[in-house]
């Protein structure tokens, strides 16, 4: 997860991400709808393209699924998309590729409008640009668990030797070497969930698309799955969309979220900025019960240093979890330096550390 990007506006592009990437965005989308229903290009735009969503089905029989939604996917990043089940996830989602075909708006991946793609083209993006893993994860009951990973490699005219060549690789990457000549049946729902992602990383696409694939897990199984996202994400720097209707998973997992309801798009922010500033009391509610001191940083504690404070005591990151700086400074009985790499930014102690986590807004903490 990148913390460097932590306080940033969400409109802003990020400095630099973990490991140098510019953070071009991969997906720019624009005003996009997605309206279901009789007529249903008519509704955006229109007069009664605003109403509530009951009101608008018994008005004009359509469903927004999708709502005049905004927002770039950059180059590297987890882009989480969060929400209750019905508000517009999995719609939003599968226009990405059109495997939905979006009602209207723009959409383009690396500058090149999705929505002008022939089916040729649409068909090379879903299969080596934006694979997706799926809730269900689709395998070949028939097939070995190999045979699965390499199926997509298979279509795309790979020869034999070389797509199991890479089909074991990738079962390595997801820790089931041993289990190469299994059949779906015999593996547990996790195992299954990590063959479904193979499959997936096998093409080796830009941006992994994840619709939900752990919600059917048992919980420490998820648990399992997520850090496995995480570890991928660290070793490859692959861009991610991720959905979920799980906040801990989104504050988990993502480098921003984006919070729909009703088909829009209410928050786009860091997990900081969501935790730390809801944008309405929708999304405040949302938060309530999220430990502040594990999704905010020590950016929200500090206060200059004073003398005598400079030369000693324990150093922090920026970054540093509020939960981690508690940690410091009740050890250490006094202040911690937040340091970024030689510079010393400021410290926290104890009275600033106990305000964040009450929620309080603490005076003269910079961005
Ligand atoms: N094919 C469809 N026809 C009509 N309405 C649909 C269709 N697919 C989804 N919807 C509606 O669009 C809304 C968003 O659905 P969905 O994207 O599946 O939400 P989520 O993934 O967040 O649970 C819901 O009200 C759903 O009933
Ligand atoms: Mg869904």
């Amino acid at each position: 997860m990148s913390a460097t990007e932590t306080g940033a506006k969400a409109s802003q592009p990020p400095a630099s991400g973990p490991d140098g990437a510019a953070g071009a965005p991969v997906f720019s989308v624009h005003g996009l709808w997605k309206v279901f229903g009789p007529r249903a290009d008519r509704v955006p735009g229109s007069s009664v393209a605003d109403l509530p969503a009951e009101e608008l089905r018994r008005r004009t029989g359509c469903t927004a699924a999708v709502r005049d939604v905004s927002f770039e996917v950059r180059q590297g990043e987890v882009f989480v998309v969060m929400g209750l089940s019905g508000s517009g996830k999995s719609t939003l989602v599968r226009c990405l590729t059109r495997l939905i075909e979006p009602t209207s708006g723009t959409l383009h991946i690396d500058g090149e409008d999705v929505l002008a793609m022939d089916k040729a083209r649409l068909r090379e993006l879903r299969r080596h640009r934006a694979a997706m893993v799926f809730q269900h994860f689709g395998l070949l009951p028939h097939r070995t668990v190999l045979d699965n990973v390499a199926y997509g490699l298979e279509i795309q005219g790979m020869g034999k030797a070389e797509r199991r060549a890479k089909a074991t690789e990738m079962v390595a990457k997801v820790g089931l070497t041993g289990l190469e000549r299994r059949r779906p049946g015999q593996l547990s729902g996790g195992q299954q969930q990590r063959v479904g992602l193979a499959r997936a990383l096998a093409a080796d696409p830009e941006v992994l698309l994840f619709d939900e694939p752990f919600s059917a897990l048992d919980p420490l199984i998820r648990r399992d799955m997520q850090e496995e996202v995480i570890r991928l994400h660290h070793d490859e720097g692959r861009t991610m969309v991720f959905i979920t209707h799980d906040l801990s998973e989104a504050l988990r997992l993502g480098d921003r979220i984006a919070l729909m309801r009703d088909g829009g798009i209410v928050q786009l922010g860091t997990p900081e900025e969501i935790v730390g500033s809801p944008a309405d009391d929708y999304v405040r509610d949302f938060v309530r019960d999220v430990p502040r001191e594990q999704v905010l940083t020590v950016r929200n504690a500090l206060r200059a240093a004073e003398d005598g404070e400079r030369d000693s005591g324990p150093t922090l990151a920026p970054d540093a979890t509020i939960a981690t700086a508690i940690e410091a400074v009740a050890r250490s009985g006094g202040p911690a330096r937040i340091m970024d790499g030689s510079r010393l930014l400021g410290v926290v102690d104890h009275q600033r550390l106990l305000a964040v986590v009450a929620g309080l807004r603490v005076k003269g903490a910079p961005a």
